[in-house]
């Protein structure tokens, strides 16, 4: 764990973009990736695991099952990670990460500043109730009728119809030499009836009586109410990486914090984008 102070803001009415490049040049099995935005209020010295923060942003790796970057928003106290898959890189490389979210609840992941993915805040993450719910006045009627096909009453069974599974194989012989005495009474082996035509069962027709999948109708949920500051803090005062990782040696760089989109990825283009092209493969 560690962490770095820096002059507290709140970002009301204001663009907020969080960046950073990680490297995980140990070719990383299982550890975090990602970052953490703290209230002011943050006892550096103590920070751990459950230290309240505002957003953690960033990639996160397990095995072959959790490549994904997380974009978790303290809301009222809990912590509401995003409802989104967003797979993150696995290779050796440098990878710039950005966190977009604007005063309009709207936000943007990038990765290499490319968009990976964007939306609204209160689609993406359940910080809200739901705006409808399921009416709970509402019942399904007794005779309502959810099948689609039914029996046909008309169709009976053939009087035929019903022969034994097995019967005696009627081509099979007692053997010459079989002694009833020393082997018992012979009874010729079984073989499956060809005329055998399983359990019967009657025709399906079209049910007359069909009214569809009974829908249930949904109302304004009376505990949803709006918020418009979804995105907004009162404060951020301290970044810190607080990560568990199986295999040490990530190289975090390049952190940046700043209201201004196309200064982040132009920052990013002259670090992250350097240090791609120089390498070669992405160094
Ligand atoms: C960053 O680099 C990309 C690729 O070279 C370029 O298309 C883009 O305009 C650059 N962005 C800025 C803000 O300079």
């Amino acid at each position: 764990a560690i962490s770095s102070r820096f002059e507290p803001f709140s970002n009301r009415d204001k663009t907020l973009v969080v960046q950073f490049t990680v490297k995980h040049e140990q070719n990383i099995d299982c550890g975090g990736g990602y970052v953490k935005l703290f209230p002011d209020s943050l006892n550096q010295e103590d920070m751990h695991g459950d230290s309240e923060y505002n957003i953690m942003f960033g990639p996160d790796i397990c095995g072959p099952g959790t490549k994904k970057v997380h974009v978790i928003f303290n809301y009222k106290g809990k912590n509401v990670l995003i409802n989104k898959d967003i797979r993150c890189k696995d290779d050796e490389f440098t990878h710039l990460y950005t966190l977009v979210v604007r005063p309009d609840n709207t936000y943007e992941v990038k990765i290499d500043n490319g968009r990976v993915e964007s939306g609204s805040l209160e689609e993406d993450w359940d910080m809200l109730p739901p705006r409808k719910i399921k009416d709970p006045q509402a019942r399904k009627p007794d005779d309502w009728d959810e099948r689609a096909k039914i029996d046909d009453p008309e169709d009976t069974k053939p009087e035929d119809w019903d022969k034994p599974e097995h019967i005696p194989d009627p081509d099979a012989k007692k053997p010459e030499d079989w002694d009833e005495e020393m082997d018992g009474e012979w009874e010729p082996p079984v073989i499956q009836n060809p005329e055998y035509k399983g359990e019967w069962r009657p025709r399906q027709i079209d049910n007359p009586d069909y009214k569809g999948k009974w829908v249930h109708p949904e109302i304004d949920n009376p505990e949803y109410s709006p918020d418009p500051h979804l995105y907004a803090y009162d404060s951020f005062g301290v970044i810190g990486l607080d990560l568990w990782q199986v295999k040490s040696g990530t190289i975090f760089d390049n952190f940046l914090i700043t209201d201004d989109e196309k200064l982040a990825e132009e920052i990013g283009n002259e670090t992250w984008g350097v240090t791609k092209v120089r390498g070669g493969r992405g160094q």
